[in-house]
């Protein structure tokens, strides 16, 4: 039994993870959020220690926390920003994996009951065998997700003949085990659930391109969240519950969030490449002819406009030019120019990823306008500097049904005086799509490295 002195912290856990959750939601009180959401993971671990009377393997937890702490150390402090979403995925992977474990642990113990000849609630054992498959889904998934991220094994779609049908056996499968593992719990059928749930989390995610990969680590994650939340009803501690909860209802939203801000649908992104419908991936470089120009001509430009639109994406993260922009801003701004940065809700490779990355610059919130607030605005607008941004400003997801990016809101850039995009190549966007805009007559490119070409713009602009 959990004390109540215990459970009452646990409470005070609870709410203080809703309050992080709440904090994580605005760029001034995220940090705050954070720091909160972190004190509150240390109280819910260091409770247990004060209650449990079994102290054996105290030594044991001490150095499974030291090794974990010492690794998410470790990743936090050498991880490039850009690399983030596979260290979310790897976050999350463990977590899903951890839930199954302790579930199986669970079932060990379920069983011992079980052969006693004691009763178990029917809906702990459905809790538990949720767990265990949930979380091996989640983990096996979420390692895979990881290496398409990290580059180990390719981004593309990875199809077969026959997937759909092991598929489709694999969760008739994992549903039988289930229904067998409730009316009957023993060891083997659990470790076998928990295969399965492996080769369920492999199969779900290998036939997602990379473009779609951030929005699968969402989903696992609110996998994850459900998993925590079903544990927490098994071991009936409240904490586990109503976090598992947020994670998975936190989750939910954001893969609808994200899907919706890239105009597919969640079954398009996980299924679309077994009807041969997803084509993201990497494409070829275009040979047409473009006018390009060098950082002075861009300078004239931009040093004369009367209103700047900067569109930032994710070769501005590449390049590490956040600083360097943001000091192109301010002279800019200094010179009388209005000047505003266009945000889009997927510009880069996850959520807020510009946001996150220009607030690293001290650019004042202020500054960032969200898409739906400022499409209006591009009409009105001199000069637009897209610098390391493709499919976010290409009008193919308005005019090519076939794109794999048709329906997805885009800003307005075309419509603007003047477009000025800041890349090293003709290569495509993450899409894999060619960018009309490019060859569009009042667009100009100036190749090369985006923090490079930048400091060579700013220099010009000074000496304007
Ligand atoms: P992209 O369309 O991927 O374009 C990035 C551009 O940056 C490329 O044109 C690339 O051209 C350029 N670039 C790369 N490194 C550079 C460097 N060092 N200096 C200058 N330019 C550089 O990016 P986007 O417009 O931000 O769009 C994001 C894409 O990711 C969308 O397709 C979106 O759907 C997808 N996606 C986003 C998310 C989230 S949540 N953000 C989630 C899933 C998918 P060069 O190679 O020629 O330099």
């Amino acid at each position: 039994m959990i004390p109540t002195w215990a459970q009452l912290l646990y409470l005070a856990g609870a709410v203080a993870f809703i309050l992080a959750l709440k904090g994580l939601s605005g760029p001034k009180t995220a940090r705050m959020g954070n720091l909160i959401g972190a004190g509150a993971a240390v109280l819910a671990c260091a409770i247990p220690f004060f209650y449990v009377d079994d102290m054996k393997h105290v030594p044991l937890i001490l150095a499974a926390i030291a090794v974990g702490s010492a690794g998410g150390f470790y990743g936090a402090r050498v991880v490039q920003m850009t690399q983030m979403p596979q260290m979310v995925a790897l976050f999350n992977g463990v977590g899903g994996g951890a839930a199954a474990l302790v579930a199986l642990v669970e079932l060990h113990e379920i069983v011992e009951l079980d052969h006693a000849g004691l009763d178990v609630e029917t809906f702990v054992l459905v809790a538990t065998a949720f767990t265990v498959l949930v979380g091996a889904v989640s983990f096996a998934g979420s390692i895979i997700t990881f290496a398409k991220l990290q580059e180990l094994m390719t981004s593309r779609p990875v199809v077969f003949p026959g997937l759909p049908v092991v598929f489709g056996g694999s969760l008739i499968g994992a549903v039988v085990l289930s229904v067998l593992l409730v009316r009957e719990p023993s060891m083997t059928l659990g470790i076998v659930l928990a295969l399965v749930g492996l080769l369920v989390g492999v199969l779900l995610v290998l036939p997602v391109g990379g473009a779609d990969v951030p929005i699968v680590i969402s989903l696992l994650n609110a996998f994850t969240g459900l998993t925590v939340a079903a544990g927490g009803y098994v071991l009936s501690n409240t904490l586990l519950l109503v976090a598992g909860t947020l994670v998975g209802a936190s989750g939910t939203f954001l893969t609808l969030l994200m899907a919706g801000a890239m105009g597919r649908s969640v079954a398009n992104i996980l299924f679309g490449a077994l009807k041969g419908g997803s084509t993201l991936g990497a494409g070829e470089a275009s040979d047409r002819p473009v006018r390009s120009a060098g950082p002075e001509d861009v300078a004239i430009l931009l040093g004369y406009a009367d209103k700047v639109i900067i569109v930032p994406g994710y070769g501005l993260a590449v390049a590490q030019a956040q600083h360097t922009l943001r000091e192109l801003v301010d002279v800019l701004s200094a010179r009388g120019i209005e000047v505003d940065y266009a945000i889009h809700p997927v510009a880069g490779r996850m959520p807020g990823h510009m946001n996150v990355l220009l607030a690293e610059a001290q650019v004042p919130y202020e500054q960032l306008i969200e898409m739906d607030e400022i499409n209006g605005e591009f009409k009105n607008t001199d000069v637009v500097l897209v610098v390391g941004a493709n499919d976010v400003v290409n009008p193919a997801a308005r005019t090519t049904p076939s794109a794999p990016i048709y329906g997805m809101p885009i800003l307005n850039a075309d419509e603007a005086k003047q477009v000025v995009f800041l890349k090293r190549s003709m290569r495509p966007g993450f899409a894999g799509i060619e960018n009309e805009l490019l060859f569009n007559p009042t667009t100009t490119l100036l190749f090369g490295d985006a923090k490079d070409t930048l400091g060579k713009v700013l220099t010009a602009v000074k000496a304007l």
